[in-house]
C-alpha cells in the first residue's frame, strides 16, 4: 500500500488526477467510480482537464434502494451533477435502486462487471472502514449484494437529507471481491473522522471488521490522506 499524504482535498483530487491521468495514457478503458464529499474534488479536476473519456466505461460501486436516478439523493443523479453531465463517459453503469427483482439486479451487475474488468477503482472509506456499501461483518468474497446499511453510515449520510428518517436502510454494493479484481485502487480520504478507519485500514489485522483492511492484500492501492486523516497513522 502506498500512501501520499496531501494539504488538503484540493491537492488530494490533483493527485488522484495525475494518477488517473497516467493510467490512461496507459489505455485504461474501465473506470471504477464513487460517490460521497470525498471523491468531489477529484471530479472537479477530470471536468476541468482535457482529458476524454467518451471511449471508456464507468463501473459505480452502489445506489441506495428505494431511489430512482432522478431523485436529487440518488447515487446516480450525484454522478450525473458531478461529473457525467458534463465529461460523459461512452457508458456509465449504476445499480438500479428501483429494479424490482434486486437479486436480479445483483446478478446483472456482477455481469457488467465480469465483461468490463475494471482498469481503476476509486474509492472513499466510511468511518467504520467499510468500502463501497460493504458494512463490518461483510465476507471479503462477496460480489454485487443487497447491503443494510448500519447506524453510523445512516447518521454519517444524514448530512445529505432533510431528516434522518429519509435517509434510505439499504442499499446496493459491489462487493469486496469485485472491488478487489480491480488492476488498480485508488482510497481517498480526508478529515479527522477518517482517521481512526485509516489506521486500521493501514496497520491492523486483516479482518471483516474493518473491511478497507482487505486492501493490504492487494497488489496495487494507493492511498490519497490528508493530515486529519492520517493523523493516527
Ligand atoms: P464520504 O463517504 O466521502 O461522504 O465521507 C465515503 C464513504 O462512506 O465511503
Amino acid at each position: 500500500m502506498e500512501i501520499i499524504r496531501v494539504k488538503d482535498a484540493q491537492e488530494g483530487g490533483k493527485k488522484a488526477f495525475e494518477l488517473v491521468k497516467e493510467e490512461v495514457e496507459k489505455d485504461a478503458k474501465v473506470f471504477g467510480l464513487a460517490t460521497g464529499s470525498t471523491p468531489e474534488t477529484f471530479y472537479k479536476e477530470l471536468i476541468n482537464s482535457s482529458l476524454d473519456f467518451s471511449d471508456k466505461i464507468s463501473i459505480n460501486l452502489d445506489e441506495y434502494i428505494g431511489l430512482s436516478g432522478t431523485d436529487d439523493q440518488s447515487y446516480r443523479y450525484f454522478m450525473n451533477e458531478h461529473l457525467f453531465n458534463k465529461k460523459p463517459f461512452k457508458e456509465s453503469y449504476v445499480p438500479n435502486g428501483k429494479a424490482e427483482d434486486l437479486e436480479a439486479e445483483c446478478r446483472h451487475y456482477d455481469q457488467i462487471i465480469s465483461e468490463n474488468p475494471i482498469d481503476v477503482q476509486i474509492l472513499g472509506i466510511g468511518q467504520n472502514g467499510h468500502i463501497g456499501f460493504n458494512e463490518p461483518g461483510t465476507p471479503f468474497d462477496t460480489s454485487t449484494h443487497v447491503v443494510k446499511l448500519t447506524e453510523s453510515t445512516i447518521n454519517a449520510n444524514k448530512r445529505n437529507f432533510e431528516n434522518v428518517n429519509d435517509v434510505p436502510t439499504h442499499a446496493l454494493s459491489m462487493g469486496i471481491g469485485s472491488i478487489m479484481k480491480a488492476k488498480k485502487i485508488i482510497l481517498l480520504a480526508y478529515g479527522k473522522a477518517k482517521a481512526e478507519a485509516i489506521k486500521g485500514m493501514v496497520e491492523g489485522e486483516i479482518t471483516p471488521d474493518l473491511p478497507a483492511s482487505v486492501l493490504q492484500n492487494h497488489p496495487d492501492v494507493v492511498v490519497i490522506v490528508d493530515e486529519e486523516a492520517a493523523s493516527l497513522c
